[in-house]
């Protein structure tokens, strides 16, 4: 097998370290003077270059080049044994997995013996930060008087987890995030020594990706270079998960176009193949940030393939930053609000429709609450579609012909759903989005009963004036005036009001009419 890429390349002089000159500039003239500190402590990020640099260090006190300058030669017995891990003085103790008082107590005994080969005994101590607090008291007195021959390096990425009374007697080192264009660099480097045939922009791409970590920069790069031919932009953003996948894309498109049915339809196919609706949200924001990204000139910061890239920049040019703030705030707290929710795509369906409701009326922001009135006047003026036929012209009062009765009005109701929701969702995007949610399950008491699937969308139906809407769009459609009655429950559940067959009429209209009120959740 071939070795880990991030451990072939493990920087075997001061030179190869790369991006952390302050820190190699002072331990080189600390060699050079022959004046090391007996404790150091290395701090700073994963995969910084911490580890390599203790073990230079350790490697650079043992040399026996004559010029201290030189040290480590790495051609010295010294300096061959601890490039082979051979060197009996270079002891290295993970504190993550040592976290017991009585290591510690086993390391202050073996440290008063004197180095087995070289002039130190040298001690890393990985994840220092992982000692209990005797272990770091025990050490902390090893620190105060250590032998001679003794030299410690304390590692951490969470330096602020250390005793104040232990960094006191250390020279400490702050080492820093490796910069993207170091990285790319020495990915270059690398990719041209390893022959790995590698796309331009994928370099730059996953240096992003890596946040100031060269080892997990390399470990990308040694994972993508794994599959066959040529490593493609392509092939990186779906190793890395940087592109939206086109659910995201069209639930964007649904929210900008208000098209409530499109965005509840996208959302409930994407959580019936498996997705997770939290992760759904997070790239949905992920998408948001992009956009704002670009409105912010800061393109070159969005790591999404060219045409995902294109599609950010058209909406860019349509969404204001105003809004695009409000619509990251509204999906975030989708992905907060999972505590009590039994219906895990709830919070998500609720932010969408919340996304709709502010869309259509910006001067609702940025409170972004649920708008009281209508965004638009509730006589639709601009219809897509012809106006509805009309049995009879709707009346303010009622009727006095006969009207349908109740077996043919839900039928009617039934027929006419889709185009009902149409011209409701021309008069205002969120009550469709909200009438989306719920089925018509008939007619009782001359009430239109609409089952909803939660109280939480159920009490947004009955909030505002949605309910209004609904039923002046069915009055017009159906010329008959019918006031509407919400519940939670669907025709498979035992809370349906009386006077509901599950498997009368309702039922076999919908399956004569090929079911086409059923928007959401519905198997078959
Ligand atoms: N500054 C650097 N210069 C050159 N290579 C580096 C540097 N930092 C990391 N690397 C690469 O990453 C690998 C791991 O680095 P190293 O173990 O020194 O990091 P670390 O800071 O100790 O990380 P951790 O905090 O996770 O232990 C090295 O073998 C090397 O390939
Ligand atoms: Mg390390
Ligand atoms: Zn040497």
């Amino acid at each position: 097998m071939t070795q880990v890429l991030y451990l072939k390349w493990r920087p075997g002089t001061w030179a190869e370290v790369i991006g952390q000159d302050h820190i190699i500039t002072t331990l080189k003239n600390a060699i050079r003077h022959d004046r090391v500190s007996h404790a150091q402590l290395f701090s700073g990020p994963r995969g910084t270059g911490k580890t390599s640099t203790a073990r230079l260090l350790a490697k650079a006190v043992n040399c026996l080049a004559d010029d201290l300058a030189e040290r480590p030669c790495n051609l010295c017995a010294h300096c061959k044994a601890v490039n082979q891990g051979q060197f009996l003085d270079l002891i290295e103790i993970d504190a993550a997995s040592n976290t017991s008082v009585d290591d510690v107590r086993d390391l202050r005994e073996k440290i008063n013996f004197s180095p087995n080969q070289g002039r130190f005994k040298v001690y890393i101590i990985d994840e220092v930060h992982m000692l209990s607090k005797p272990a770091f008291n025990a050490l902390l007195k090893t620190l105060e008087e250590p032998p001679p021959h003794a030299m410690f390096v304390l590692a951490t990425t969470e330096v602020h987890k250390i005793p104040i009374t232990v960094i006191s007697r250390c020279q400490r080192h702050d080492f820093r995030r490796i910069s993207i264009p170091e990285i790319v660099k020495q990915l270059e480097t690398m990719a041209s020594s390893e022959s790995i045939d590698v796309e331009e922009d994928v370099l730059g791409l996953i240096a992003r990706q890596a946040t100031g970590s060269l080892r997990d920069a390399i470990s990308i790069l040694d994972q993508l270079s794994s599959a066959e031919g040529q490593i493609t932009t392509d092939l990186a953003h779906q190793v890395l998960g940087t592109s939206p996948n086109q659910a995201v894309l069209n639930f964007v498109d649904a929210i900008l176009e208000a098209d409530a049915a499109g965005g509840l339809n996208t959302l409930h196919e994407s959580a019936e193949r498996g997705n997770d609706p939290a992760q759904f949200a997070r790239q949905v924001i992920a998408y948001f940030r992009n956009v704002l990204l670009m409105k912010m000139a800061n393109p070159d910061r969005i790591d999404v393939p060219s045409d995902v890239f294109a599609v950010i920049e058209k909406h860019s040019k349509v969404i204001e930053i105003k809004q695009l703030l409000n619509l990251i705030r509204i999906f975030n707290e989708a992905i907060n609000d999972r505590g009590g929710s039994w219906q895990p795509i709830l919070p998500l369906e609720m932010a969408f429709l919340e996304a709709l409701e502010t869309n259509s009326d910006p001067s609702s922001l940025p409170a972004g609450k649920p708008t009281a009135e209508p965004s638009k006047p509730a006589s639709p003026g601009k219809q897509t579609k012809p106006a509805p036929r009309k049995k009879t012209p709707p009346r303010p009062a009622e009727t006095e012909e006969s009207p349908p009765d109740t077996g043919q009005q839900p039928l009617m109701i039934l027929k006419e759903w889709k185009e009902i929701l149409e011209i409701v969702r021309d008069t205002n995007p969120a009550t469709q989005g909200i009438l989306n949610s719920c089925k018509p399950l008939g007619i009782k008491d001359n009430q239109l009963v609409l089952g909803f699937r939660s109280d939480a969308i159920k009490d947004k139906m009955e909030k505002g004036d949605h309910l209004q809407i609904c039923q002046d769009v069915i009055e017009k459609v159906i010329g008959v005036k019918i006031p509407i009655l919400c519940i939670v429950g669907s025709k498979d559940q035992s809370d349906l009001p009386d006077g509901v067959d599950p498997d009368g009429l309702i039922a076999a209209a919908v399956r004569d009419l090929g079911g086409s009120y059923v928007s959401d959740q519905e198997e078959e």
